[in-house]
């Protein structure tokens, strides 16, 4: 137990002297620089989120550390071993090589794993840190920790998808967000999220990937809707996403969407309804199908019964059949 404290100790301060190399690489480097200038962020907001830039070059972090070979080095992510046929390990080498550096903080302010973002085209768009003692995807919301008192300040969060959204949004007056970094939103980001308020509201990219993560948001919402809480979804126009969004209409435009935000119930009696003909016995009974399992995940609230008897309007039957449908097979309790 002293051992793994003393390991990931040293792993926590790796990553915390790579953070300070790369927010100083990004001072030396005009393309970076500009890049992100173009993207309209100012140095303010840099220096807010730390933003950082690593240089091209396979072994810079050779001149951070003074042994480029300590295992905490790889098990940090920020290097690689390379293993040759034989299995041997032999070159070890940086990671994230000419990427702009988004640090990822745990709730104390520790850099926990960063996310790096090519200049130009090329793949991948963003290198992510892997899973590391310090890191777990499923766990961590990229922006939490800058973003608290904002969540306080403002009474909701924002749920986007990406860094770029979470520093924009910040740059152009909401720095109540946060971002799931591409993976599904997981019940324990849910957990996370109404920890720190009663207001959440997704707003995911208005692409196809996007409606898919708002779709898989939703399930993750309802093992903890509850009626001292409020969880809507704001979808955007196919074409953009929070931070083209707000830059190419502007706060006030962004403002209005989070207002027009969708609550939790439409949306999920939306999605049920979606691909059916409710003017059909066999539409209205897929809708009840694909319904239940939704049902079965919500714990008794008011607001449960506010959408069953929205179900039952909407597939011409009561709200006790409803319930019914809900007490066969349900899944084994506990
Ligand atoms: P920008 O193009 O910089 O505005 O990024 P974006 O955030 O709009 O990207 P996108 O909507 O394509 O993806 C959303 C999020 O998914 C990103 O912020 C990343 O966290 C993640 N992501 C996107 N592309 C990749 C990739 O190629 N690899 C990995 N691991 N994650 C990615
Ligand atoms: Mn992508
Ligand atoms: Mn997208
Ligand atoms: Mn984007
Ligand atoms: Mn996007």
């Amino acid at each position: 137990r002293a051992q793994m404290q003393a390991q990931s100790l040293a792993l926590s301060d790796a990553m915390t002297q790579a953070a300070e190399y790369y927010k100083l690489q990004l001072r030396q480097a005009p393309a970076a620089i500009g890049y992100l200038k173009g993207r309209g962020l100012t140095g303010e907001i840099a220096a807010r989120f730390a933003l950082g830039y690593a240089p091209g070059g396979w072994d810079n972090l050779r001149s951070v550390f003074r042994d480029y070979d300590a295992p905490a080095l790889v098990e940090a992510g920020l290097v690689i071993d390379r293993v040759d046929e034989e299995g041997h390990r032999n070159k070890r080498y940086d990671r994230f090589r000419e990427r702009v550096m988004f640090p990822i903080r745990n709730t104390k302010g520790q850099v926990i794993a960063f996310g790096g973002r090519i200049m130009e085209q090329g793949e991948p768009k963003y290198l992510n840190s892997p899973e590391t003692p310090l890191f777990s995807k499923g766990h961590e919301l990229y922006g939490l920790f800058e973003a608290r008192q904002a969540i306080r300040d403002a009474g909701y969060v924002l749920v986007t998808e990406g860094y770029m959204d979470v520093v924009a949004l910040a740059q152009m007056g909401f720095p109540q967000a946060v971002a799931t970094l591409g993976t599904a939103c997981t019940t324990t980001h849910v957990q996370k999220l109404l920890r720190q308020t009663d207001n959440v509201i997704f707003s995911f990219d208005g692409d196809k990937a996007g409606r898919r993560a708002a779709r898989r948001a939703l399930e993750a919402c309802l093992p903890h809707v509850s009626d001292n809480k409020t969880i809507k979804f704001l979808f955007l126009p196919a074409e953009h996403d929070p931070d083209s969004y707000i830059r190419e209409f502007g706060a006030p435009a962004f403002e209005q969407q989070v207002h027009e935000a969708m609550p939790l119930s439409q949306f999920l009696l939306r999605e049920v309804a979606a691909d059916y003909d409710l003017s059909e016995p066999e539409g209205r009974a897929r809708v009840q199908f694909d319904a239940k399992p939704m049902l079965q995940a919500m714990s008794p609230s008011a607001l449960r019964l506010q959408i069953v008897r929205g179900l039952a309007s909407m597939t011409q039957s009561s709200p006790g059949e409803i319930e019914a449908l809900c007490e066969l097979s349900k899944p084994v309790a506990e």
